[in-house]
């Protein structure tokens, strides 16, 4: 193998030929695995890429998708990516820290105004560095996919951080978001996404922080009878491969699945505030949870607890990253 490896390297055909390129037949085979539930805007776009591919790369590329974490989960799917068992991943941007610091910054409460300042720095030249943050660990982004903002929700009313202390709350394998609960004197307890809803079931937390789709899709709302609004922070993700597997596809394959790639991301990032939307609909109308809304002075008392964190990693991930994110908000 390595004889004719190195036979076809001065050929100049040993990248099509690379083992890290499953293929079937001769199709390249892509499998997007990720943890949450079809009917979220990361479900939707991972179905509507399976869709695209399919139709403008038949016979070439065929795309698996698996969701709710059927293949791999929280804990391993960036070694899966590594190791050539998936080739397609979207994890939440809280989930790369052990392969880059700065992506931190996107877990900084309180850090924009609204969505559409996530999407204005998503687009910025700072968040297209951002995605190339990974390469020597081989990791290539591809683009960011919008989720949404965060709501808080718990067994009792959160009104005022006050009302968080001592309480659990499950949190993404984040030390942004460690810190961020450990600041109102809450226990913050890493859990993969998959344990999320048992857990709230059986106690082990009593509170967590995720956008309305993920919180109906995983019914976590069942066991939580109070939800605040608190738009405290984003979980949006990063499409990523690994850059050997990327780069071993030929070029004009590769560059299609770019295009249908984009063409996914302005549909996810046009549709996710409306499934959002609809899904807090739908959580309200199932009358579980009670809504909790928060005052401009409420809000700015979490605000005021939870912002010293950002001083905390500014180190990290650096004032210069911080800054471009802030450059967004509007009141700036
Ligand atoms: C996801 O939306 O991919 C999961 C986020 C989480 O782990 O809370």
């Amino acid at each position: 193998m390595f004889k004719s490896c190195v036979a076809a390297l001065v050929a100049g055909l040993c990248l099509a030929s690379t083992p890290l390129m499953a293929a079937e037949g001769d199709a390249i085979v892509i499998k997007f695995a990720h943890v949450v539930a079809d009917d979220t805007p990361k479900g939707k776009g991972a179905l509507l890429f399976q869709k695209l591919t399919h139709e403008r790369l038949a016979g070439k590329v065929k795309v698996e998708v698996y969701p709710n974490s059927t293949l791999v989960g929280d804990a391993d799917e960036m070694q899966a990516l590594l190791d050539g068992r998936v080739q397609l991943l979207a994890p939440s941007l809280s989930k790369f820290d052990k392969y880059t610091k700065k992506l931190q910054v996107f877990d900084l409460p309180f850090l924009f105004d609204d969505e559409a300042a996530v999407d204005r720095f998503q687009k910025r030249e700072m968040s297209r560095e951002l995605l190339r943050s990974m390469a020597d660990s081989g990791i290539y982004g591809l683009a960011y996919w919008n989720n949404g903002l965060k709501q808080l929700s718990a067994t009792r009313a959160l009104v005022e951080p006050k009302d968080a202390a001592g309480l659990a709350f499950r949190i993404q394998n984040s030390a942004v978001l460690e810190s961020q609960f450990s600041a109102v004197a809450a226990k913050p307890v890493r859990l993969p996404f998959s344990e999320v809803t048992k857990s709230l079931q059986s106690g082990v937390v009593q509170g967590a922080e995720n956008p309305w789709s993920n919180i109906a899709s995983q019914q976590m709302h069942k066991f939580q009878p109070y939800i605040t609004e608190s738009n405290h922070g984003v979980l949006n993700y990063m499409v990523v491969t690994s850059s050997s597997f990327w780069t071993s596809i030929p070029f004009a394959i590769r560059s299609e699945l770019e295009g249908i790639l984009l063409e996914v991301t302005q549909m996810v990032n046009r549709e996710a505030a409306a499934l959002n939307r609809r899904d807090r609909e739908r959580i309200l109308a199932s009358g579980s949870s009670q809504l909790v809304t928060l005052t401009p002075e409420q809000r700015q008392k979490w605000r005021d607890q939870m912002v010293p964190v950002w001083k905390a990693y500014e180190e990290e991930i650096g004032a210069d990253v911080i800054r471009a994110a802030l450059t967004v908000n509007r009141r700036r």
